[in-house]
């Protein structure tokens, strides 16, 4: 009678681990959605005020969308890794990589040397030109018409720097906004006689309103890169993820999503 007894409790403590490591099985197959969780998700800071490449499209929903969003999920999803956007001002991006606030910076942000000093960036993947925006009826079509004007740029942007070096050459008032519609808002509004701003984002708001218009000055310093902070392991991985997708057209399919509704 112990034997049979004995026997009956091996026999459901077998089958009680038998059953256990079915349900682990299942556990771990159901973990594959499960791993796809507990991928490390990395946090991308931008400012999302600058369509195509971040912005917010009201229409369309809440969610930050554009060139460097599709790129950051191209590369992250290379690189096995989920992410989410954190958008703050353009200006405080450097610094929130420097505290590790966020893990990357893809914010149509220059490769600048100053800023080389403080970050590391990938490969450059567009480049661009400034564009100096007025009113229609401003009369300012080339930079010497900015003498005595106020003119305005995105606080910590490489078109502040230009502003303030176009002010060494022609005299002007140099004043700063956090986001690029601000600065839009205040040349309509008449406080701002001018602004830089980048060509392919100031591009945008000319097709959206007659009643401003620019002209292009030389070429910014430095193309946009993905930024990370200094000596990040990710640097590396990030960029050859990047160069493939600049080889292989991956890149150039975004691109041209973004500019031609493809
Ligand atoms: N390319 C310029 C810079 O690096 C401006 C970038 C602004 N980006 C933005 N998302 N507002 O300074």
């Amino acid at each position: 009678m112990k034997k049979i007894i004995s026997f009956f409790f091996i026999s459901i403590l077998v089958i009680g681990l038998l059953a256990a490591c079915g349900t682990s099985e299942e556990a771990s197959s159901n973990g594959s959605k499960d791993k796809d969780s507990d991928k490390k998700v990395l946090t991308m800071g931008t400012s999302a005020d600058y369509a195509p490449f971040e912005y917010i499209d009201t229409a369309k929903g809440d969610e930050i969308i554009g060139i460097d969003v599709d790129i950051a999920k191209a590369v992250t999803e290379k690189l096995g890794y989920e992410f989410k956007i954190q958008d703050m001002d353009f200006g405080g991006l450097i610094q929130a990589l420097q505290s590790g606030q966020v893990d990357f910076v893809l914010s149509a942000m220059s490769a600048t040397e100053d800023r080389k000093k403080s970050v590391d960036f990938s490969e450059i993947y567009y480049t661009s030109k400034h564009m100096i925006v007025s009113k229609k009826d401003s009369g300012i079509t080339k930079v010497e018409d900015l003498k005595g004007k106020k003119i305005g740029a995105q606080l910590g942007s490489i078109q502040e720097e230009k502003a303030k070096e176009l002010a060494e050459e022609v005299e002007m008032t140099v004043e700063n906004r956090n986001r690029i519609p601000e600065l839009i808002q205040e040349i309509k509004a008449g406080r701002f006689d001018a602004a830089i701003i980048e060509d392919t984002v100031a591009q945008g708001y000319l097709e959206n309103n007659d009643d401003i218009e620019g002209f292009t000055v030389e070429d910014a310093d430095g193309g946009y890169a993905i930024a990370l902070p200094k000596d990040s392991e990710l640097t590396e991985e990030f960029n050859k993820a990047l160069k493939e997708m600049i080889e292989n057209g991956e890149l150039d399919k975004i691109l041209k999503k973004w500019f031609e509704g493809e």
